[in-house]
């Protein structure tokens, strides 16, 4: 079978990877993908906005599925298009994306099914957000209500820094539309950890639990960025609390949809704080694979992923039973000098040709020059993952092939996992 991947990042190079190991898979395109992904698939250069491009190009190559990445597409409704059209197409429709596109949709969802989440108000008048927050005390969470490529959260340590994100929200309007409604919501204190789970209606298949590290820098200091390292399995969280967080979080929040009138498939992808007194709470949810969890947790999954996505577009997905590996994965991101921040790009990169079976290197944002070199293209532009029999040997692994590549400005975290060994 045919299939087309939607996206260009890191992650649709680990959806790519594990699809084409499958033998069931025959020419995997990838649009728009990137220099990594053209290794092992056919890139078109089409932008995954351009929806009557993208089916067309489904409808031309006859692919029998098409698999979404990002976020974005989804929101705006992508899946519907390919589901009017007839082509079988994995992740959710709009109406269900919308639990990651809108987060004061999430939150009522969650409020009204019961379902563990940090108290909240929302507001989409300016003075009455203002006003609250002036009642509140620091630390508190302002959230801009729909997508804002990860950046449209402030976790504020003063009432100071709290009201400046709200007025850059609201009044400068810096993340545009999405930032007419705000959450302000209550600071959760504790553990993050992500599940992502396959779903469809009412069936969970949750994946290996990752951990993201989302600042730039060591420490866990500097600005956000879409994340600068992730690892699996979490050895330092009991199995219990994963249960739980499934049992009390994901699972609900599946049937909630469901009564919705707007059931979820595709991963849903839960962000949870494992507060003080062990208890699971749901920061976020998205409506997607994670980037970088993706990469951690598909060469951990054993079982063909092409069967996956079919069992779960063809309604069979509760037959189906996931199976990992034992082993542990560290995935650590390689960005750009500058990143979150403006970068260069078109830098040459070396060091990415030694074979080795316990590594991978998924890219992110890489291109060819007109010279055909390998360069850099984006913020993030290599996931390098390290595989071992524990978290320790994931890492040293991780490390040993991020040091071996070299453009000039890289930039990574030197303590990825490290919260795992202690
Ligand atoms: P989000 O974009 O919703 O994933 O939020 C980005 C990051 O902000 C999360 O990964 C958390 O580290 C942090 N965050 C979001 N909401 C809260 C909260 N209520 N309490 C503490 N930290 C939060
Ligand atoms: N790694 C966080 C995300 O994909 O949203």
């Amino acid at each position: 079978m045919d299939i087309l991947v939607i996206g260009g990042g890191g992650r649709e190079h680990a959806i790519v990877w594990a699809l084409s190991k499958s033998p069931k898979a025959g020419t995997i395109y990838c649009a728009p993908g990137n220099a990594g992904i053209a290794q092992i698939a056919e890139v078109a250069p089409i932008a995954v906005h351009e929806f009557e491009q993208l089916k067309t190009f489904a409808q031309e190559k006859a692919v029998g599925l098409v698999v979404v990445g990002p976020d974005d597409p989804l929101a705006d409704g992508i899946v519907d298009v390919f589901e009017e059209a007839g082509i079988p197409v994995f992740g959710p429709r709009k109406n269900a994306a919308e639990i990651e596109g809108s987060k004061t949709f999430m939150k009522d969802l969650l409020h009204k099914y019961n379902i563990p989440t940090a108290a909240y108000e929302k507001f989409d008048d300016y003075e009455q957000a203002l006003a609250y927050l002036r009642s509140q005390q620091a630390p508190i969470v302002v959230k801009a209500d729909g997508l804002a490529a990860g950046k449209g959260v402030t976790v504020a340590h003063t009432l100071e820094e709290a009201e400046l994100a709200l007025r850059d929200i609201m009044q400068s309007k810096v993340f545009g539309e999405a930032g007419s409604r705000v959450v302000i919501e209550e600071f959760l204190e504790g553990q993050e950890m992500s599940i992502l789970a396959f779903v469809d209606g009412e069936t969970v298949k949750p994946m290996s639990a990752a951990q993201d590290h989302k600042p730039a820098y060591d420490g866990d200091l500097g600005p956000n960025t879409g994340g600068m390292g992730t690892y699996s399995p979490l050895p330092h969280i009991s199995d219990s609390i994963i249960e739980e967080a499934i049992e009390t979080i994901i699972k609900p929040t599946a049937k909630a949809m469901v009564s919705e009138g707007r059931p979820f498939r595709g991963v849903l992808f839960a962000g949870l704080m494992i507060t003080p007194d062990g208890k699971p709470k749901t920061i976020e949810f998205n409506a997607r694979f994670g980037d970088p969890e993706t990469q951690v947790v598909l060469p951990r999954l054993k079982t063909d992923l092409l069967e996956v996505f079919l069992a779960a577009v063809n309604g069979t997905l509760a037959d189906l039973t996931l199976e990992w590996s034992d082993e542990a994965a560290v995935c650590v991101i390689l960005a750009s000098g500058g990143y979150p921040a403006s970068y260069p790009k078109g830098l040459v990169i070396s060091g990415l040709d030694a074979e080795d079976s316990s590594s991978i290197v998924f890219h992110a944002g890489t291109a060819l020059d007109g010279e055909g070199r390998m360069v850099t293209n984006g913020g993030r532009v290599l996931g390098v993952v390290g595989l071992g029999s524990d978290i320790a040997s994931a890492r040293a692994k991780a490390y040993e092939r991020a040091e071996q590549i070299t453009f000039e400005g890289k930039q990574f975290r030197t303590d990825i996992a490290a919260k795992a060994l202690i």
